[in-house]
């Protein structure tokens, strides 16, 4: 098996005068945790849109569980979209359904499991993301903000993806709500062996959870390395970056 799971190719993308990405070339491997850290409005959820087909590039491509995204219709892409799970930056919950619903929706759509297999499937999902079936009635209004990453994430594993993408999983959460969130990255990473690509600005998240970090500036990927190599790298970018971060806000 091909040990590449995404590949962004020479990635181009503008909004007008705006050019976001300027040519991103990265490599995500199978099974990994990769890191991308970049700062407010460096294009971090742009390119993550890319990789469902969310976002159409300019230049470029995107190739994901070697299938080249460019020049596919929306239905040749829904078996990508079921392939990669995506956890929407403010979790993105269907306000007008319970949890229950919430998570049994992809089932529904894309699946022909009868409805006993998908109180199953819900009741299991919601229990790899720590949560007990007494939630599954309550709305996503009525639920605290680390619970509703939760149900987001249950949601997002529901189809049982090989891959997953997470927009921002712990902004705006509490720093111990964060870490739990962090370590069930992890824990699903290593329980459903799961490529996960983690965007954030969270410092302390991005060294908890990913095994490698790229960096986004300035529409390229100015650094990608082991998270032992991001510690001590030289670059004066990531530095700034890193170094920025620590000691002030981090939005
Ligand atoms: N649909 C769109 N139309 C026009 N401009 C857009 C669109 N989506 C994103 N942009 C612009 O692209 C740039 C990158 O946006 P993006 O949302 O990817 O940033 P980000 O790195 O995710 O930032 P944040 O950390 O704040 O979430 C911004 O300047 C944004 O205004
Ligand atoms: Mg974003």
């Amino acid at each position: 098996m091909d040990d590449l799971f995404i590949r962004y190719e020479d990635l181009h993308k503008g909004f007008g005068e705006n050019r976001v990405l300027r040519g991103v070339n990265l490599n995500v491997l199978r099974g990994e945790t990769l890191v991308i850290l970049g700062g407010s409005g460096s294009g971090k959820s742009v390119l993550l849109r890319h990789t469902i087909g969310l976002m159409v590039p300019d230049r470029g491509r995107v190739v994901v569980d070697g299938t080249d995204l460019t020049d596919l219709s929306e239905e040749e892409l829904m078996p990508v979209r079921k392939k990669v799970g995506m956890l929407f930056q403010g979790s993105a919950l269907f306000d007008s359904m319970d949890v229950f619903e919430n998570v049994a929706y992809a089932l529904r759509e894309h699946t022909g499991l009868n409805e006993e297999e998908i109180v199953s499937r819900v009741s299991e999902k919601l229990a790899l993301v720590e949560l007990d079936e007494s939630v599954e009635r309550r709305m996503p209004a009525d639920l605290s903000g680390g619970m509703r990453k939760r149900v987001a994430l249950a949601r997002a594993i529901a189809l049982e993806p090989a891959g997953i993408l997470y927009d921002e999983p712990t902004t705006g959460l509490d720093p111990i709500t964060a870490r739990t969130i962090n370590m069930m990255i992890r824990n699903l990473q290593s329980t459903l062996n799961v490529t996960s690509v983690v965007v954030t600005h969270d410092i302390a998240s991005a060294f908890m959870v990913g095994d490698r970090i790229a960096f986004l500036h300035q529409g390229e990927m100015a650094f990608v390395g082991t998270v032992g190599e991001a510690r001590v790298s030289p670059d004066p970018r990531l530095r700034a970056f890193l170094a920025d971060l620590h000691g002030g806000d981090s939005a």
